[in-house]
């Protein structure tokens, strides 16, 4: 069995002092929830703050991005040593960093490599564009990226790896993905996972990302290979979020 795991992308959201009291108002919520898992990702700016309004509980922190090196002259950059022992998971591959900033598979698998040897959990993001899905080239997107991205991770270290399988059509358009169509791309990415890491591929976690919100998480959950979700806008708001998570655990 793998526990449904729903992740709060803030991206470039929320002042310092906004972070923590939207940290606060979810711990608040959330405080009976213990069959989902729940991570937070706000900016870097706020991690230390929202860290703070977590602790005693089970939630955990997420940064959103990392550099594959640990040290240097990466002006604006931030470690995986900076994050270690600070976040527990790092998103990976979102497609705004792959679309605005040039984020090539070779470099993000450096950053999942990067993430493992310091003990950090990746959510690696892959999905296609609407060009590519009109095309009919979803499947051949997905299992380059997997590949790609995924290139020299050990079998061993695969159920550390959540992949996030985020449409970009579906991103902040209101337009999510159907339910069968999550759980059929979803298959396929385990199928792809399966290649790689043999039995180990399920018990990795498989989100689905992409206009998930309080009124569609429940059927989109309910999906055997949606084992979470991914959530942008809707993450802002602390009642959507918090029923989002319930939807999750309404399903397990
Ligand atoms: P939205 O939920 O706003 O569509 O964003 C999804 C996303 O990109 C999460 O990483």
């Amino acid at each position: 069995m793998r526990t449904q795991f729903i992740a709060g992308n803030w991206k470039m959201n929320k002042t310092v002092s906004e972070a923590y009291d939207l940290a606060i108002a979810l711990v608040s919520g959330l405080r009976a929830v213990r069959e989902t898992e729940v991570a937070l990702c706000p900016p870097f700016v706020s991690l230390t703050v929202v860290k703070s309004a977590i602790a005693n509980t089970p939630i955990k922190l997420g940064a959103q991005n990392m550099h594959d090196q640990d040290k240097g002259a990466f002006t604006g950059e931030i470690s995986p040593l900076m994050l270690a022992g600070l976040a527990d998971y790092v998103i990976l591959g979102h497609s705004e960093r792959r679309q605005h900033f040039g984020e090539s598979d070779a470099f993000i698998n450096r950053k999942v490599h990067a993430a493992l040897k310091h003990g950090l959990r990746p959510i690696l993001c892959i999905g296609e564009t609407l060009e590519q899905n009109e095309r009919g080239e979803t499947e051949a997107v997905l299992r380059r990226q997997v590949h790609e991205d995924l290139a020299g991770v050990a079998p061993a270290d695969a159920t550390r790896i959540v992949i996030a399988y985020e449409p970009i059509w579906a991103i902040g358009t209101g337009r999510a993905a159907t339910a069968n169509d999550a759980q059929a791309r979803c298959a396929y990415v385990r199928q792809q996972l399966r290649g790689l890491f043999g039995s180990a591929a399920d018990a990795m976690r498989i989100q689905y990302g992409g206009s998930v919100t309080a009124a569609n998480a429940k059927e989109i959950l309910s999906k055997p290979d949606v084992d979470g979700a991914l959530v942008g806008g809707a993450s802002l708001k602390a009642e959507e979020f918090i029923a989002i998570v319930q939807a999750a655990k309404a399903n397990s």
